[in-house]
């Protein structure tokens, strides 16, 4: 098999991790039990999580010219992530996230995008050539929306399988949706795209199919502990999750995204990439962190088999 190659076009940030025994009130000081800064960004997580399986991976992002951005610079270049298109701004600072995460594994995220959301159409329009030579082009919304989508358009343009995660949620046009070969929402993107009831995995099928309706060839709904829905041409299929003991459920998404992405551009069927991708989601909510808690492939061969 030869090495799968991803582009993802997205955020990076770093994540300020405070481990708490439960939510604070509001106007309380709460004693945290630690805090830990790490990597993180959805398109950032995607993309280390691939790599980490053995992708060749091409990040398109952009940070400022500050401490953070060095960092997010030098995370990727211990992941072997191609710095190329990596862009810098001298407007704002690089894209950070303040995460509260307590005993449940629970967690309340806050994302400020900074340099995230200069990253430009015609940034993106730069690097043709990184989303050309890819399998599959990975996509999510911590970046400008016009962005996303001209992204996707040159994947399509270019024969490339694009991979969409609609995160953090917001209304979608026909339009976009149409350049998507797989769009992977949890159930509250679903909800705000279709703006359907998603209680029931009966409701959150039918709003699957109704995204389907919208212009997407796939979808697949992540449901937590509750799984996966897989619609596609050949029907709808629930998956149900691995087990697994929660300690922070941070960048589980990430994690099935990024890997579902790697299996994908392997050449595996739908089906086989959600149940390879369950099982990384589980081994990550295990352990705390984002891109920490991502395993290697040598850490995983058993699971992979
Ligand atoms: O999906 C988790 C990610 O969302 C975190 O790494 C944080 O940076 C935010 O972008």
């Amino acid at each position: 098999m030869s090495v799968p190659k991803i582009c993802v076009v997205g955020s990076s940030n770093v994540d300020l991790i405070a481990k708490i025994p439960r939510l604070p009130k509001m106007g309380e000081t709460l004693l945290g039990r630690y805090f830990h800064m790490s990597c993180g960004g959805k398109g950032a997580n995607q993309a280390v999580m691939a790599g980490k399986l053995g992708a060749r991976i091409s990040i398109v992002t952009k940070v400022g010219r500050d401490h953070l951005g060095e960092i997010i610079r030098k995370n990727y270049e211990e992941m072997r992530v191609d710095p190329q298109y990596i862009f810098t701004s001298d407007e704002t600072s690089s894209g950070v996230a303040p995460i509260l995460v307590d005993d449940e594994g629970r967690n309340l995220l806050v994302y400020i995008p900074g340099a995230n959301m200069l990253l430009s159409p015609e940034d993106v329009e730069g690097a043709v050539e990184p989303i050309a030579a890819a399998d599959v082009l990975v996509c999510q919304l911590e970046i400008p929306l016009e962005s996303s989508r001209r992204a996707l358009q040159i994947g399509r343009e270019k024969g490339v399988r694009t991979v969409f995660n609609p995160a953090p949620a917001q209304g979608l046009s026909r339009e976009l949706l149409e350049l998507c070969d797989v769009v992977i929402p949890n159930e509250t993107e679903t909800e705000i795209i279709t703006g359907m009831p998603v209680e029931s995995e009966q409701q959150i099928a039918a709003a699957g199919s109704r995204m389907r309706e919208m212009g997407c060839a796939v979808v697949i709904v992540t449901m937590g502990h509750r799984g996966v829905m897989l619609v596609s041409p050949e029907g709808t299929q629930h998956i149900p999750a691995e087990k697994a003991d929660a300690v922070d459920t941070t960048g589980a998404g990430d994690a099935f995204v990024g890997s579902f992405a790697y299996f994908l551009a392997q050449g595996r069927s739908l089906e086989e990439c959600v149940r390879r991708a369950n099982r990384i989601a589980a081994y990550t909510v295990a352990r705390v962190g984002t891109q920490v808690s991502f395993p290697w492939a040598h850490e995983i061969a058993d699971l992979l088999r």
